[in-house]
């Protein structure tokens, strides 16, 4: 037996069936001191504490819960209770903690996971000194509907990529040291198919297919339990009819099971109780045993594991085997977390500025060029510019849903990134407000109009889903009346959700899709538009046209009908266009790149495969313009003809390279079992034989290919 699990049955040998029962009970944070607390903790019925005292903390004002109280729980749970075990603290530190990062799908536009590691590390550095030692991050769920408010909480529309960004994230939480005073357990959620919830309806049922399941929704977690993911949140939608919450299939069989999960599964804030809602329980005490017997460790909030669990056990309706086993899971994090060792609030340093700057660049890299008329971009650094619309001066908004220890006074606006890095800039700008009509400027002057387009946060996150993604017709009016003065538009987009913008395309010379940059925006914002960052950013995700359009995303099978390509032929609406306005991995950049690679055709066998053997396809990518830039170089596959329909095209790789003006670099690829399979009707990781498409470019609609058959 390991180390680990000596100690771990140590414990558990000693604990009586309700300082078990208790381990698994997570109750909201007092603000202040509170007796029956203490005592609650003395008694060992409480194992972990969420930091927020409401259902929806994204969209409210987070309580803090001071240091000292901190301190002093957890000193009453080591010093006071009997068997001394730690409780954990848990917080939502999203996409950031006093440095605000881009919110999740902002950022997986940069594809750049080395950097997106690097700056949730820094996010763990600035948690764990405040006492956090459990972040209910990353949001791994996929989605293909931007209606659903929570889009904006994950990486966007494809697996690989949220594999990707699910790895970063977590490695730079929990570093390389998990018991190290900096590192912060991750949470993957919300385990399963969220993102899929109906007509984007927040907490609404889903309709999955195993098939779809396991080739979309899943491979984040497992990529996120690979990478070792110490917590999973169950999620609380229902799956064709089995809550999350009460689905033993999902929980254990598959997470626990089959891809060997050895963290605890924690339940969203009073999922359980929910799943009477939800129409499978009866009352509290069901509930809480088919939760529990599906395999859910940990309650958030609802004690209905507190209440009941005992009286099930003394009936036989669940084991204390399985006690044992969530018990095991959770003292097991602790351990790893170090938290017997040292368990109170850490003192160090932190290098705010090296924070800050991290922040700066990947909010640069997360841009997206969508629309460069006549190279109107890069902005001459003397340029004069007039600046409008309500974003100019916002310094909450762009910090996104879901900031509970951000500071908006910490946030560089537009205005302020302008002119605090160009100040030779001549900028003629009306403070504005969501509040104010922004129909007119007070002048024109500016040879160039720079319009801060947006929404409030409050439209996006938790419970804050729409029926509609199209630009209001606030903005379009604001776009409209900028165009009649006859200057060339900017328009910089801060919308943390796909929005449909056919409405003001054709008046706009460039658009610059910005999402919810953080801390930074305004210094990122000015990097790009004068050139010192030269965009590099991808769209995570498809732009629809308009909201009929819904769900439209690059990964899906082709129609019966439909002929080679994408949204063609019999796929056409009567009233609009069947392609979407941007397709999936689209962004502009101020430098011109030719990526080649040699497209004769080729064959590997399945034993090679099978052995490991990879098919190695060099990439030479060629800067042909006189500015230095980045690109993301995408490889799709097309699996031609398999036993079940294939997505007309996958992501499978992509790196990101920066080349000289004028230069070129040559980037390795690799293609291999991993790249070539997937999830068959039995549930069952295959590569079968036959042919496939590789594609090389830098958007899903890379035309480049190589034909490579597996025999
Ligand atoms: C509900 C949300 O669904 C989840 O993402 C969050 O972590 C918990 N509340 C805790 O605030």
């Amino acid at each position: 037996m390991e180390e680990l699990d000596v100690r771990i049955e140590k414990i558990l040998s000693q604990m009586t069936i309700d300082e078990k029962i208790g381990q698994l009970n997570q109750i909201s944070s007092p603000l202040v001191p509170d007796e029956k607390v203490f005592e609650e903790i003395r008694k060992g019925n409480i194992g972990s504490f969420i930091l927020s005292t409401t259902a929806q903390a994204g969209n409210d004002d987070a309580d803090n819960v001071s240091a000292n109280l901190l301190n002093e729980l957890q000193r009453v749970a080591v010093e006071e209770s009997r068997l001394g075990i730690p409780v954990i603290f848990g917080r939502d530190v999203i996409h950031g903690h006093n440095t605000v990062l881009p919110i999740a799908l902002t950022a997986a536009a940069s594809f750049d996971d080395a950097l997106v590691k690097e700056c949730y590390r820094n996010v763990a550095r600035e948690a764990a000194r405040d006492g956090v030692h459990w972040t209910f991050s990353p949001m791994v769920d996929l989605s293909r509907d931007p209606r659903w408010g929570r889009c904006v909480e994950g990486p966007g529309e494809d697996p690989y990529l949220g594999s990707k960004m699910a790895r970063a994230m977590i490695e730079g939480f929990q570093g390389e040291d998990l018991a190290a005073e900096d590192s912060v357990a991750a949470c993957a959620k919300h385990y399963l198919g969220y993102g899929a919830s109906e007509g984007g309806r927040d907490y609404f049922k889903t309709e999955i297919s195993e098939y779809t399941i396991r080739n979309f929704y899943l491979p984040a977690y497992k990529e996120a339990v690979d990478a070792g993911a110490q917590t999973v949140m169950a999620a609380f939608n229902e799956i064709s009819g089995q809550p999350c919450s009460s689905s033993r299939y999902w929980l254990t069989d598959v997470l626990k099971k089959e891809l060997g999960f050895d963290g605890f599964i924690v339940s969203d804030w009073g999922a359980i109780p929910q799943t009477i809602c939800q129409g499978v329980a009866e009352d509290e005490k069901q509930a809480a045993e088919l939760c529990f017997n599906a395999g859910l460790d940990m309650e958030m909030v609802s004690a209905c594991y507190l209440k009941h669990l005992k009286e099930l056990i003394e009936q036989g309706m669940v084991s204390e085997e399985q006690l044992d086993d969530s018990v095991r899971r959770i003292l097991r994090v602790k351990l790893r977390l170090g938290l017997f060792e040292k368990p109170y609030i850490p003192k160090y340093s932190v290098d705010k500025d090296k924070h800050k700057r991290d922040a700066r660049r990947l909010a640069g890299e997360s841009i997206v060029l969508l629309k460069n008329k006549d190279n109107i971009l890069p902005l001459n650094l003397e340029s004069s510019i007039t600046l409008a619309g309500p974003m100019v001066t916002d310094k909450v908004n762009v910090l996104g849903t879901w900031v509970l220890d951000g500071n908006p006074e910490d946030v560089t606006s537009v205005l302020e990134g302008i002119k605090g890095n160009y100040p030779k800039c001549d900028i003629n700008y009306r403070d504005s407000a969501f509040e104010e009509e922004q129909l007119c400027v007070a002048n024109y002057k500016g040879d160039i109009t720079v319009l801060c387009l947006g929404e409030t946060k409050m439209m996006t996150g938790e419970a804050n889903s729409v029926s509609n993604i199209e630009i209001s017709d606030r903005m379009i009016n604001i776009v409209k009346n900028a165009y009649v003065k006859k200057k060339p538009i900017v328009a910089l987009l801060f919308y943390a959700r796909p929005i449909a913008i056919k409405e003001i395309e054709p008046y706009c010379d460039a658009i610059v899709w910005c999402g919810n940059l953080g801390t930074e925006t305004g210094n990122a914002v000015a990097d790009v538009l004068f050139g010192k960052v030269n965009p590099s950013g991808k769209l995570p995700v498809t732009l629809p046209y308009c909201t009929g359009q819904i769900p439209i995303y690059y990964n899906t099978t082709a129609a019966s009908r439909a002929v080679n390509g994408y949204y063609d032929g019999y796929l056409n609406y009567h009233d609009c266009q069947a392609a979407p306005m941007y397709p999936f991995g689209f962004g502009l950049s101020y430098s011109d790149f030719d990526i080649s690679f040699d497209l004769s055709n080729r064959k590997i066998s399945l034993k090679e495969l099978e052995e490991g053997k990879t098919l190695k396809i060099k990439i030479k990518v060629r800067n042909i313009s006189e500015t230095d830039g980045r690109e993301v170089v995408q490889l799709y596959v097309k699996d031609v003809a398999a036993s079940m329909a294939r997505p007309i095209r996958e992501l499978k790789q992509y790196k990101g390279v920066f080349v000289k003006a004028n230069n070129e670099e040559e980037l390795d690829f690799e293609v291999g079992y991993r790249e070539l399979g997937f999830y068959n009707a039995n549930g069952n990781f295959v590569v079968e034989k036959g042919k496939f498409e590789i594609f090389v470019g830098n958007d899903c609609y890379a035309d480049k290919k190589t034909l490579l058959e597996v025999n």
